[in-house]
């Protein structure tokens, strides 16, 4: 007589097999794997020196205070919302550095968010963007520990997310950088969504960001970013504040509840003060010029469907294989600086 199997061999099978499943589970959320995709997308990572980089000046009045105390307030304090326990926006001697600007866009950024002396070799959170200007492709990321435990890591061998054994003594890439899934949870995208550099008073203080302003954009990886949502251009006819840059759908005109980030004004809005820069018309001029096209893009960001309302995606569209010259052209020709 047929036997069903018992309960009991059921259970040993599963446990049998689950941890299969649970490793196949890690290499999927494995950061070297995600170095090595990203570098098939974009382009490898170098070691980088976190020390190499340009300082992002913190001045108070114009100039750089004696003393710099936790949670003080400056001229221009970084926009990212930095987490609690740690000592603020205006923590001095970020680093920034481009690693390449060509066909291939790469930044690192080593943020302070706790005082130590300027030539302190450690940072809080170690993030890195690279971009392909020819296909859109863009990854991110961002060291584990972001401000979450004082000591910070030594930066001045950040090895590349590829590398598999760090020299010896040398800290590596799986001990320092966030899995993919870690990444993923931090939703970068919502804040990057315009294109892949942000721009604030903070960061362009130096020269060390690219621009790629109307270029394609698009987190293709896969893996934990498919649950990324795509960012979307949103515009009207006649809008006077996408004539520079875009306007992005997700944090950058809309509020966004944004994982590990907790909700987020408008970037838009929050840009107000300082937008477009150099612009010294009072407030009446500035309201006549740019009231109308800020309230519109308001309105688009929150009903696409809206009339009038003009929304086009911004990755690359996928039946334009043969790589387009329009990305770069614009680039050069277009009247990007910052003042
Ligand atoms: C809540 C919004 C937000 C999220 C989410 C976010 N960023 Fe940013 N990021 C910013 C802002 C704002 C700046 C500009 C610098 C500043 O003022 O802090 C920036 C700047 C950067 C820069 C310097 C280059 C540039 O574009 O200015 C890097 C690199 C970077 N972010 C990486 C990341 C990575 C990696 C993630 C995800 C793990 C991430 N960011 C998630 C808001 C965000
Ligand atoms: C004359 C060109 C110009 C116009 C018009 C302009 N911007 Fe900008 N915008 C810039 C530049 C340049 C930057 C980079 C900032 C810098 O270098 O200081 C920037 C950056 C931004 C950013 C920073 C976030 C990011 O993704 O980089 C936001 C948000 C923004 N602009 C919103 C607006 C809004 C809203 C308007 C209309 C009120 C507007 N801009 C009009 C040139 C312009």
């Amino acid at each position: 007589m047929l036997k069903l199997p018992s309960r009991h061999f059921l259970a040993s099978v599963l446990l049998i097999l689950l941890p299969l499943f649970a490793h196949a589970e890690d290499h999927e959320d494995d950061v070297i794997q995600y170095g090595q995709d990203c570098a098939k997308l974009i382009a490898e990572v170098p070691v980088f020196n976190c020390l190499n980089g340009e300082i992002v000046k913190v001045t108070v009045d114009g100039k750089e205070p004696s003393e710099y105390t936790p949670n003080m307030t400056c001229d221009r304090p970084a926009y990212l919302p930095y987490p609690k326990t740690a000592e603020g926006a205006c923590t001095p001697y970020t680093r920034v550095q481009t690693l390449r600007d060509d066909n291939i866009q790469m930044l690192g950024l080593c943020r302070r968010m706790y005082i130590r002396p300027i030539d302190d070799p450690h940072f809080d959170s170690i993030e890195i963007i690279m971009h392909n200007v020819t296909s859109g492709s863009t990854c991110f990321m961002i060291s584990k520990k972001f401000g979450g435990n004082p000591t910070g890591d030594d930066g001045r061998r950040v090895p590349p997310p590829t590398e598999e054994t760090p020299p010896a003594g040398m800290i590596s890439a799986r001990d320092l950088w966030a899995t993919p899934k870690e990444v993923a949870n931090h939703g970068c995208i919502y804040c990057h969504d315009s294109d892949p550099w942000i721009y604030t008073p903070w960061i362009a203080q130096t020269k060390q960001l690219p621009q790629d302003p109307y270029g394609y954009h698009s987190v293709d990886v896969g893996g934990a970013f498919k649950a990324w949502p795509k960012p979307m251009s949103i515009n009207t006819r006649g809008n006077t504040c996408t004539g520079c840059h875009r306007i992005g759908s997700l944090n950058t005109c809309g509020a966004q509840k944004i994982p590990t980030f907790g909700d987020q004004p408008p970037k838009m809005t929050q840009s107000l003060t300082w937008m477009p820069p150099g612009s010294h018309e009072g407030a009446e001029e500035w309201s006549t010029i740019y009231k109308q096209s800020v309230d519109d893009l308001s309105r688009c960001c929150a009903d696409h469907d809206a009339p009038g309302c003009l929304v086009s995606p911004i990755a690359k569209p996928h039946f334009m294989a043969a790589p387009q010259k329009s990305a770069s052209a614009l680039k050069t020709t277009l009247p990007f600086s910052h003042p």
